[in-house]
């Protein structure tokens, strides 16, 4: 692989598959959509701005590989695709964005089957392509927010490989080392499918900045400790009213809060739904073995009830701001940004 997670390469889709990480770095080429889906739904691929592109390259396969007869035929192939691929992980917005805007562009395509069959191809490259210029911005922006010093804590993966490249909350981490600033990051391994502790450590002790592993329930200790600096978090989806990350994101921003340290989301605008609040959102429940074992050996009683949501929910009121492409978002900046951007 070169510097993104996912690439196209004439006819296949290829990326790593983040389940082997860290022991193993095994590269998937995926030539049909239903694989795409496939490693969607089994989190081989993950991360909301990396399913955007996984979920528009899925598409580009369906493009690339149609035996559609006119451009009607071809246009409901994407679409029952598309059906399919909004089943795989329902919580992140850049998935059902990309598609959508895929979709629409293609409904009103005027050209012929192959005309159209090859525009698909090109709007998804474009679609990885803003990501990955998205998230250089944000690390730009986010990076003045960073001082020398600084220690982040962060949670879930949030870097390159949850993006097409560079990473949002890792991105700004990254942008603020490239410019000289001896930051440091606390990462939470995040129960129960621990991409932290996997895909996070993994990341920055690859680019050689310094990180520490910590478990989820000690964020409490760090910070009553004096030893975090700043909180820098990715996002599922941004709506009016809060912002939608990984379980265990909304008891750090409540700690942020009570030791009055900034907590920074990072984010694109593809994560951004301006036309819903929280309670429209469908948060992705997962199955109870996550939880009840670990590995294959079962830790918990037999017979329990159990809870997996996959995200939660946290309210504006805790986020500092929003980092970008456009910039920083404090909260007034966040209100004028969704008048000017939600319908209706
Ligand atoms: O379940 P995952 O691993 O797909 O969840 C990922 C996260 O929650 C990330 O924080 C989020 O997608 C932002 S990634 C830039």
């Amino acid at each position: 692989m070169g510097t993104r997670t996912i690439e196209w390469r004439d006819g296949t889709v290829v990326t790593i598959d983040q389940t082997r990480l860290p022991q193993e770095v095994a590269i998937l080429e995926m030539r049909s959509w239903t694989k795409v889906a496939e490693a969607i739904k089994t989190m081989k691929i993950r991360g909301a701005p990396l399913l955007g592109a996984a979920a528009a390259f899925a598409l580009a396969l369906v493009a690339y590989n149609s035996k559609a007869e006119n451009r009607l035929e071809l246009i409901n192939e994407l679409e029952k695709a598309a059906e399919i691929l909004r089943g795989t992980r329902p919580t992140g917005a850049n998935l059902f964005w990309a598609m959508d805007r895929i979709l629409d562009k293609a409904r009103k395509f005027s050209g012929d089957r192959e005309a159209l069959a090859a525009f698909v191809v090109e709007e998804a490259q474009k679609i990885a392509d803003e990501d990955a210029e998205a998230n250089h911005l944000i690390g730009k922006y986010g990076a003045e927010l960073l001082r020398d010093g600084d220690v982040i804590l962060t949670h879930c993966n949030a870097g390159a490989l949850a993006t097409v490249e560079y990473g949002t909350a890792l991105g700004v981490v990254r942008s603020a080392w490239e410019q000289g600033k001896r930051v440091m990051v606390i990462a939470t391994e995040t129960r129960p499918k621990l991409q932290g502790a996997r895909l996070t450590t993994y990341e920055l002790k690859r680019d050689g900045i310094p990180v520490t592993l910590i478990t989820d329930n000690m964020v409490g200790y760090v910070m009553y400790k004096r030893m975090v600096s700043n909180v820098v978090v990715g996002a599922d989806r941004i709506v009016q009213d809060a912002v939608i990350n990984k379980i265990g994101t909304f008891t750090i921003a409540v700690l942020a809060k009570e030791h009055n340290k900034p907590f920074y989301v990072a984010a694109p605008k593809s994560t951004f739904d301006l036309n819903h609040t929280s309670k429209d959102v469908i948060i992705e429940e997962r199955k109870p073995q996550e939880v009840t074992q670990i590995g294959s050996q079962r830790i918990a009683a037999d017979g329990i009830e159990v809870l997996n949501p996959a995200f939660d929910i946290t309210p504006l009121e805790y986020v500092t701001a929003i980092i970008c492409e456009s910039g920083i978002l404090y909260k007034e900046d966040f209100d004028k940004f969704k008048t000017k951007h939600s319908v209706g």
